[in-house]
């Protein structure tokens, strides 16, 4: 029999489509398993500052299709330190709260870990960001969305960038990680996609241009991911431009539009089963996991390991870019 009878949720670092879903999905575990459960606002400041919400089946109504996160979400730099996370948990002991579910990417891992490791709580972590750059799970909630968002802006820039003959670099969100840029790059038909998993040198970029257009080609679309090295999409653009002005360039910077939106199927499907998952996990006397999805199945990995690993981009899509942008 376990211990807890009460669990908080929150949510942190940046939203990503699909948090309500996996928010609605613990509270009704919960409460299926008769736990009491409160809502945590704004993530680990909201622990700090004892912001918390009893909720109740019905407080999750009505918000598996949107996007945003309910509880809010916020990076909080008082939680990096002792003296924050020691003010969290007196909150959380005068609260009776006895374990937490933490929606987040690895930035709020981090934090969960310190805290476990610090004070006797058990910590269960859902992966929920648009950038999809968590070891120990194939999906991060909030990427196949963002993924669809990104790709529809892609093709409506292709639709002018046609029609006026024109090369567009754009550029996607991600941190420091390609996946979105790499898999949208594919999904919209880009002449080029710069990643920060694999540098493509300036040369071989124009070789690729220069390939397409000589093959009668009038316009085209590169997806430069943020965290590439060449520093980014207005940078890669202007080197561009000053060796071939024959090309009429443009810049477009898709930002925080990425984030927002109603969650795909997929990720309310990836939401739900992980939110269950969570649940499961504290009540099997887990203390510091991430629940992901591994080959369709649900996985569990050590925060410790999720952290410390950097999860590779497919293999597959690398030599299909290869392949496709030449
Ligand atoms: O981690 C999600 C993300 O959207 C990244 O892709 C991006 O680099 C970052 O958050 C932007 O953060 P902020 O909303 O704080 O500007």
């Amino acid at each position: 029999m376990s211990r807890i009878k009460k669990i908080g949720v929150l949510t942190s670092g940046g939203d990503a489509p699909g948090m309500n879903a996996a928010i609605r999905a613990v509270v009704r575990t919960a409460i299926y398993n008769k736990l009491e459960v409160v809502g945590v606002k704004q993530g680990y400041e909201g622990l700090i500052h004892g912001d918390f919400q009893n909720m109740e089946s019905h407080d999750v109504s009505n918000i598996i299709q949107r996007g945003g996160t309910i509880l809010c979400s916020a990076r909080s730099e008082e939680f990096r330190g002792a003296e924050g996370r020691k003010k969290a948990h007196d909150q959380m002991v005068a609260a009776k709260i006895d374990a937490l579910i933490v929606i987040g990417g690895d930035g709020t891992f981090s934090g969960a870990r310190i805290f476990t490791q610090e004070y006797d709580i058990p910590v269960v972590g859902i992966p929920g960001t648009i950038d999809n750059d968590l070891y120990g799970t194939d999906y991060t909630i909030g990427y196949d969305t963002a993924l669809n968002t990104v790709i529809e802006a892609v093709d409506k820039i292709r639709d002018t960038a046609s029609a006026h003959n024109r090369l567009f670099f754009i550029e996607v969100m991600g941190r420091d990680a390609g996946f979105l840029a790499l898999r949208s790059g594919i999904a919209a038909g880009a002449e080029a996609i710069l990643i920060p998993e694999r540098q493509t040198h300036l040369k071989d970029l124009e070789r690729y241009l220069a390939k397409g257009y000589t093959a009668h080609k009038t316009s085209g679309i590169v997806i430069v991911a943020e965290g590439d090295k060449s520093g980014g999409a207005y940078t890669i653009a202007s080197e561009i431009g000053k060796k071939h002005p024959e090309y009429d360039i443009r810049v477009s910077v898709l930002g925080h539009m990425q984030r927002g939106g109603s969650p795909s199927a997929f990720d309310r499907v990836t939401a739900s089963t992980l939110g269950v998952a969570a649940v499961d996990a504290l009540l099997d006397d887990q203390k510091s996991i991430m629940v992901g999805i591994v080959n369709g199945e649900v996985s569990q990995v050590s925060f410790n390991k999720t952290i410390k690993n950097r999860k590779k981009v497919k293999e597959s899509l690398l030599t299909i870019n290869d392949i496709l942008s030449i």
